[in-house]
C-alpha cells in the first residue's frame, strides 16, 4: 500500500514539472498550481488519504510527500519568475519609446503687440537714467484729479471721461497720479516713469477704447528747463520712429503743466503714400505722439516741494504708438485676440 503511494508521489512530480515547463504565462502555471496544491488539487489528495496507509508507514511517506511538495513549490517559483521576467521583456519591448521619431511641435507663444511696445517705451527711459514706478488702477479722485489742479467742478474735467466705483474712487483715466504718489514718498532728484492700464468712459470706435495703457514720465531736480524735455521727449521720439524723424512741439493744455505742449513728428508714411492724400496723417505732414509739459507749480505745492525745483513730465499713449508704428488702423484689434491679426507680431 504505502509503496504504491510511494510511487504515486514520484509520478506526481514528473507529471507536476512537465505542465509547470509547458505553462506558457503565468495565468496557466496559477491553473497548475492549482490543479496539483489547490484544495482539490492531486497531491492534497494523496495526502489526505495517508490515514489508510499503515501506521508505523506513515512518516516515511509524509516526509516524501512534503519533499516532494516543497520540490513542486520550488519548481512553480522558478517558472513563475522566469515568466514574469520574460512577460516583463515583452511589455518593455512593445512600450519602448522610438526616441528617433520625429517630435510635434508646440507653438511657441509671442507677445502681444501692446506689450511689445510697453517694453520697448520702458526700454527707451530706462536708458536715459529713468526709474519705474508703479501705481494703482483703482485710485481715488484726490490722486487722479484734485492733487493735479482739475478741482472738482473744473470745467477740464471733461477732458476725462471718467468710471467712478462711488463717490470718491474710480478707475483713474490717466497715470498722471503716479506723479503725486511719488513725489509725495521722495525727494528730488527724480526721474521716474510709470506704465500701466487707464480707463475712461469712451465708446469703442477704431480710435478709441474704455480701457487702454499710457506710460507716465516726469523728471524733477533744481533746475530742469524746457530744453530738458524737449532733448529727453525728441530722443524718445527719434528712438521709436526712426532718427531722421523731425520733432515739433505745440503749445496746448494740461491742468497739471504749465507750459503745455503736444509732441509732434513729421509723418513717415507721407513718402509712400502714391494718393497725395497720406492715410496715417490725413495729408497733415505731421503726427501726434504724445502730451508733455513743465511741472505746474500747484502740482509741485501739493507735494511740499520747495521752490527751487522744477521738472516736466509727459504722457504716452502706448496703443497711439503701436498704431502708429505698426500701420494699424483700428485700435479694436488689439483686444479681440485673432490670431490672424496676433502672428504677424
Ligand atoms: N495725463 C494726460 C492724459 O491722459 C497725458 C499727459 C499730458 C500727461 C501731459 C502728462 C503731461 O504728464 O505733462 O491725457
Amino acid at each position: 500500500m504505502s509503496e504504491a503511494v510511494l510511487d504515486k508521489l514520484d509520478s506526481l512530480l514528473d507529471e507536476a514539472k512537465s505542465k509547470i515547463t509547458k505553462a506558457q504565462d503565468e495565468k496557466e502555471l496559477e491553473e497548475v498550481r492549482h490543479q496539483i496544491l489547490g484544495k482539490k488539487g492531486e497531491l492534497t489528495a494523496l495526502l489526505r488519504n495517508l490515514g489508510s496507509i499503515p501506521q508505523d508507514k506513515r512518516p516515511a511517506v509524509g516526509k516524501k510527500a512534503n519533499e516532494i511538495k516543497l520540490q513542486i513549490e520550488q519548481v512553480l517559483d522558478d517558472r513563475l519568475q522566469k515568466l514574469s521576467q520574460s512577460s516583463l521583456e515583452i511589455r518593455l519591448q512593445n512600450e519602448r519609446i522610438d526616441y528617433s521619431l520625429p517630435g510635434e511641435s508646440l507653438p511657441s507663444g509671442r507677445l502681444h503687440p501692446i506689450s511689445e511696445v510697453l517694453r520697448e517705451v520702458k526700454d527707451i527711459f530706462r536708458g536715459m537714467g529713468f526709474e519705474v514706478a508703479r501705481g494703482p488702477e483703482i485710485e481715488t479722485d484726490y490722486y487722479n484729479f484734485e492733487a493735479l489742479n482739475i478741482p472738482p467742478d473744473h470745467p477740464a474735467r471733461e477732458m476725462w471721461d471718467s468710471l467712478y466705483l462711488d463717490e470718491k474712487t474710480l478707475l483713474r483715466t490717466h497715470t498722471s497720479p503716479v506723479q503725486i504718489r511719488v513725489m509725495e514718498k521722495r525727494k528730488p532728484p527724480l526721474r521716474v516713469i510709470s506704465a500701466g492700464k487707464c480707463y475712461r468712459r469712451d465708446a469703442v470706435d477704431a480710435t478709441h477704447c474704455f480701457q487702454f495703457h499710457q506710460v507716465e514720465g516726469f523728471m524733477v531736480d533744481e533746475e530742469v528747463s524746457f530744453a530738458d524735455l524737449k532733448g529727453v521727449l525728441s530722443t524718445f521720439a527719434r528712438l521709436v520712429f526712426g532718427q531722421d524723424r523731425q520733432v515739433k512741439f505745440v503749445p496746448s493744455y494740461f491742468p497739471f503743466t504749465e507750459p503745455s505742449v503736444e509732441v509732434y513728428i513729421d509723418c513717415f508714411n507721407c513718402a509712400q503714400s502714391s494718393t497725395g492724400k497720406c492715410s496715417l496723417c490725413g495729408g497733415e505732414k505731421w503726427i501726434e505722439v504724445l502730451g508733455a509739459g513743465m511741472i505746474h507749480p500747484f502740482v509741485l505745492r501739493v507735494v511740499d516741494y520747495p521752490a527751487h525745483y522744477s521738472g516736466f513730465a509727459f504722457g504716452v499713449g502706448i496703443e497711439r504708438i503701436a498704431l502708429l508704428k505698426y500701420g494699424i488702423n483700428d485700435i479694436r484689434l488689439f483686444y479681440e485676440n485673432d490670431e490672424r491679426f496676433l502672428r504677424q507680431f
